[in-house]
């Protein structure tokens, strides 16, 4: 796809990676795009680059604008191998360009590439750049969602550049979020916001609020967030803003999620009753078989939910591998606000709802005790303790999520 002008002389010149599936071990469904910009100015300016693979095609659609040769700087927002790793490139074709980068970008950088023949200059939180018509102001964004990471904004056009803030996995020749709800729908886009968030921004969701208070602060006003993945906000940049805040601020759709897995179907003939009595409570729940779905959509499935029910038999007397693959994924996210129960069947001693309710103090997540265990297979009897067990989950969801409202 050619660079495509979203402001007047400001244009994206990025890349659409349809393929990628895994992305660093995160499933993409809907594959990708790397984006970079490309402001046209007295002082010709490109913000961020791409994934290795892809520095041909973004070199290209600079081509169709401009010489390379003639970009005077590149501000690098973040140094993660998506979006930093064909800087050398660039760099070969405008050795004089400066590289405007964080303290701690800076040092990352020096991990990858002899940077002693670049001119590097390290910027913080207020500095500024004049390019010509425009200035652009770097504000460094720690944690959001690595050390070096930082955005810049061009005051003159209202416009953020907010790196992996606010991005998706999108692969779409849509550009712009009036384009791709148009052409897809804007449920498709909010549900690829949240996958994002949960699988990359969950555990930074204080700091997010702060860094969009301190961003409020600054007196900055957005009509246009360009991230670095997926689509471009300029029809609704305050919905996803709106929409990240709920998130950091701790809000859930009322539902329940039962993400379980099954050696010989006992576990799983559990979920249906349970799923009924969840149901009958008047509210929503899905349920996920995790060895048929991939994790980071389990993930999202968790995170759009106030409850968890996690199904689990034990197997050789702990919990099944699977089951305890999310929940280290999970750990690492450091999920708030949200309350979990366990069941599973089991054949000899038991072991797994156990180890479930010892991880979950470890995520330090409300519990819903006890358990519900089976032994070997449901029987009718079991049936009826299983709806129970859902019913009065979902009660104790109701009563939990109202705290947040
Ligand atoms: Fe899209 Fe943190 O890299």
């Amino acid at each position: 796809m050619k660079s495509v002008e979203l402001k007047n002389g400001i244009y994206w010149v990025g890349a659409i990676d349809w393929a990628v599936r895994d992305f660093h071990g995160y499933e993409t469904p809907r594959g990708t795009t790397y984006n970079n910009y490309l402001l046209m100015d007295d002082e010709i300016t490109l913000v961020d680059t791409v994934k290795h693979d892809f520095a041909e095609i973004s070199i290209q659609n600079i081509r169709s604008i401009v010489e390379p040769a003639k970009i005077k700087n590149i501000v690098i927002n973040h140094i993660e191998n998506d979006h930093m790793t064909s800087i050398d490139r660039i760099m070969a074709l405008c050795p004089d360009a400066a590289i405007y980068i964080t303290e701690k970008g800076r040092k990352g950088l020096s991990r990858f590439y002899d940077i002693s023949r670049w001119n590097v200059k390290v910027v913080k939180t207020g500095d500024t750049l004049s390019i010509g018509k425009r200035t652009l102001l770097f504000i460094e964004t720690p944690m959001l969602h690595w050390p070096d990471s930082m955005m810049t904004y061009v005051k003159e056009e209202k416009l953020l550049f907010s790196q992996d803030g606010f991005g998706q996995h999108i692969a779409s020749t849509s550009r712009f979020d009036d384009e791709y709800t148009t052409c897809q729908s804007l449920s498709e886009l909010e549900d690829a916001i949240v996958d994002y968030y949960a699988n990359i921004l969950m555990p930074f969701g204080h700091i997010l609020k702060n860094k969009i208070a301190d961003i409020e602060k600054l007196g900055i006003e957005i009509d246009t967030i360009a991230p670095d993945h997926g689509i471009i906000f300029r029809a609704h940049p305050g919905m996803v803003i709106n929409k990240y805040l709920d998130m950091a601020n701790g809000k859930s759709d009322l539902s329940v999620a039962i993400i379980y897995d099954t050696m010989w179907h006992s576990t799983e003939r559990m979920t249906i009753p349970m799923m009924k009595g969840v149901r009958d409570q008047g509210i929503d729940c899905k349920v996920i078989k995790l060895r048929a779905t991939p994790q980071s959509v389990a993930v999202k499935e968790f995170w759009k939910s106030r409850g968890l029910l996690l199904g689990t038999p034990t197997l050789n007397n702990i919990m099944y591998p699977s089951v305890a693959t999310f929940l280290t994924y999970l750990r690492g996210l450091r999920p708030k606000n949200r309350i979990a129960g366990a069941f599973g069947s089991y054949g000899w001693g038991g072991g797994a709802v156990k180890e479930a309710y010892e991880f979950f103090k470890k995520l330090g997540i409300e519990t819903f005790e006890p358990g519900l265990e089976v032994l070997y297979r449901p029987s009718r009897e079991d049936d009826l303790k299983a709806y129970d067990y859902g019913a009065a989950f979902a009660k104790k969801v109701i009563e939990y999520h109202s705290k947040f409202q």
